[in-house]
């Protein structure tokens, strides 16, 4: 038969581990999986820290504001998300992932960065948050980086057809795309190479412009992955 522990043993015990916890500084460890964590599941291990920086950088210089309203497709972990919504005003941002899990450690990062105030909208969608979001909520900014490649031609038509619904008046979407590393897989994605002109007339379908900014490491990307070469599109509706 167990005999069950004192309070006070219990206690001891509990203290002892805490110091243990402490003394061997387990926590940088902790932080560390969980950084792991956070990088697998967007994709690029190492890359946490120059991704972040590039895609918060990016945005507030292209139009960013703290009145935007913003709709990132393919939020993943929130890379970009938590220094989005923590500059937007409460009520602006909305995020749509198609995995579960991914939106699980997004809104572990959202208690963590202190932002449930922000009121972030995190959807789990696989039409892009056609079947949850309202049929007139627009957005000026849409947003979304290392995801167009994972779509196959029939999800990327989806999207652009979104895309086209839910842009505000004079509202500008941004992607990066890939259009020189062969394709291949990521998890249970494609990853899929295409050339600008593809996506020109797969956004055109819709009724968008596409135009070309130059490659993300022409607009400041530091990272030393050959994602550095992805062109960054922009679509806006025709006027
Ligand atoms: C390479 S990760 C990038 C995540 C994030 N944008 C970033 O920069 O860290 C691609 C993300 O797109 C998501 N995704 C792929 N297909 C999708 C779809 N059809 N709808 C919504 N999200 C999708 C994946 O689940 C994944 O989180």
């Amino acid at each position: 038969m167990k005999i069950p522990l004192s309070r006070t043993s219990a206690r001891l015990i509990h203290s002892l581990k805490g110091f243990v916890f402490d003394k061997a500084n387990f926590q940088k460890m902790v932080d560390l999986r969980q950084k792991h964590e956070l990088e697998d599941s967007m994709g690029f291990r190492g890359q946490w820290d120059s991704h972040r920086k590039f895609q918060i950088d990016f945005l507030r210089n292209n139009g960013l504001t703290p009145s935007s309203t913003f709709l990132e497709l393919g939020c993943g972990p929130l890379t970009a998300g938590i220094p989005v919504m923590d500059y937007l005003e409460p009520n602006k941002y909305v995020g749509v992932d198609i995995r579960a899990s991914v939106l699980n450690l997004a809104w572990r990062e959202v208690g963590k960065a202190g932002l449930s105030s922000k009121n972030p909208r995190l959807i789990c969608s696989s039409s892009f948050g056609s079947d949850i979001l309202s049929r007139d909520h627009t957005f000026d900014i849409i947003y979304s980086f290392s995801v167009l490649y994972h779509l196959n031609d029939e999800v990327l038509d989806d999207f652009f057809s979104e895309v086209s619904r839910r842009l505000a008046a004079g509202g500008k979407c941004f992607a990066n795309v890939n259009d020189h590393l062969e394709s291949d897989k990521w998890l249970e994605f494609p990853f899929v190479k295409r050339g600008i002109e593809t996506y020109r007339a797969a956004a055109a379908k819709h009724g968008l412009n596409t135009t070309k900014l130059g490659t993300i490491h022409s607009l400041g990307f530091g990272g030393p992955g050959t994602e550095k070469l992805n062109p960054l599109l922009i679509f806006s509706r025709r006027t």
